[in-house]
């Protein structure tokens, strides 16, 4: 039995096979609207979300199974006290496969000790968050055709992003690729990222706090919020929260095929000027976050 708590637990030939079951999705849905009949899947959100909770959820229904869960810890037992390994422990009695989504790091891979059936981490803190990136590749995969030579920029919050923490593990494993790694001094990538990943590998990358220069440069800007709920105060984020402001104006001096993702909520980091620009992929990059689901869920419970 696999479970999907870090991006690298798939080998880059196993990310190629989920990123061609969910192109034939795409391609021939009605051959996959029965292939989790009588398969429940749980979705276990203890924060919030919108696009990763309804996708998942979303993606079980067009294979034909059935969903159960919650979407904020106050409505579960956790608020009563009771520990995450328990928890699933239960879960796994009454669903095949569960979603989860917690505020500590780690709680996930806790969470696979424990049950018995397949854990796919759902964001876990300001850690790692696994199908983002399986998203994130699936439309990388779409709009430029490729993962290597792309020099992508990763912009605002690297700090508290987990979005970007697993993109930067999943990117770096092609070849030819650079980062430039866009923030504020006070959010900039995590050491382990920078240490374990980035110089461990010998990935060329830069970091800067301009947007502006950085821009002439990218195939790939992906942008992020601020991450206001992992803020220990309220005055560092009001200070850095605009930070970057992606406008058209910015956009002048962009490669005229750079594509601008951003695995979204957005707050002010992207005008809404910029979502006409043939540039803007996010809108299909959440839309794609269904079609990679589905072919996960299909790896993780075997459904041949
Ligand atoms: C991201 C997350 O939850 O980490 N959202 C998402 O899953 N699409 C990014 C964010 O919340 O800023």
């Amino acid at each position: 039995m696999r479970s999907l708590i870090d991006i690298l637990d798939l080998s880059t030939q196993e990310i190629d096979e989920l990123l061609a079951t969910a192109q034939d999705i795409i391609l021939n849905p009605q051959k996959y609207s029965e292939k989790c009949r009588g398969k429940k899947l749980a979705t276990l959100f203890f924060e919030p979300s919108t696009r990763t909770r309804l996708s998942f959820e979303a993606a079980m229904y067009e294979l034909g199974g059935n969903v159960l869960g919650f979407s904020e810890a106050a409505s579960s037992s956790a608020s009563k006290g009771e520990s995450v390994a328990d928890t699933v422990r239960v879960v796994s009695c009454y669903a095949d496969i569960i979603a989860m989504r917690h505020p500590k790091e780690g709680a996930p891979l806790v969470a696979s000790m424990y049950a018995s059936v397949p854990i796919i981490n759902a964001g876990d803190g300001g850690h790692n968050h696994p199908t983002q990136t399986l998203t994130d590749l699936l439309t990388i995969k779409r709009e430029k055709g490729k993962f290597d030579h792309l020099t992508i920029g990763l912009c605002g919050d690297l700090k508290f992003g987990r979005t970007v923490h697993s993109l930067i593990g999943a990117l770096s494993r092609y070849h030819n690729i650079k980062f430039i790694l866009i923030s504020p001094d006070e959010l900039k990538i995590p050491d382990y990222i920078r240490n374990d990943i980035l110089i461990k590998k010998a990935i060329p990358f830069e970091e800067t706090s301009s947007l502006e220069e950085a821009m002439p440069q990218l195939d790939i800007l992906y942008m992020t919020r601020v991450q206001r709920e992992r803020f220990f105060n309220e005055a560092d984020y009001i200070r850095l929260k605009d930070s970057y402001i992606l406008n058209p104006e910015k956009l002048r001096s962009a490669k005229k095929d750079m594509c601008i993702l951003h695995p979204l909520p957005r707050v002010n980091e992207i005008t809404t000027a910029v979502d006409d620009d043939p540039r803007a992929c996010y809108f299909r990059q959440a839309l794609n976050g269904k079609y990679v689901r589905m072919a996960l869920i299909l790896k993780l419970l075997e459904v041949k």
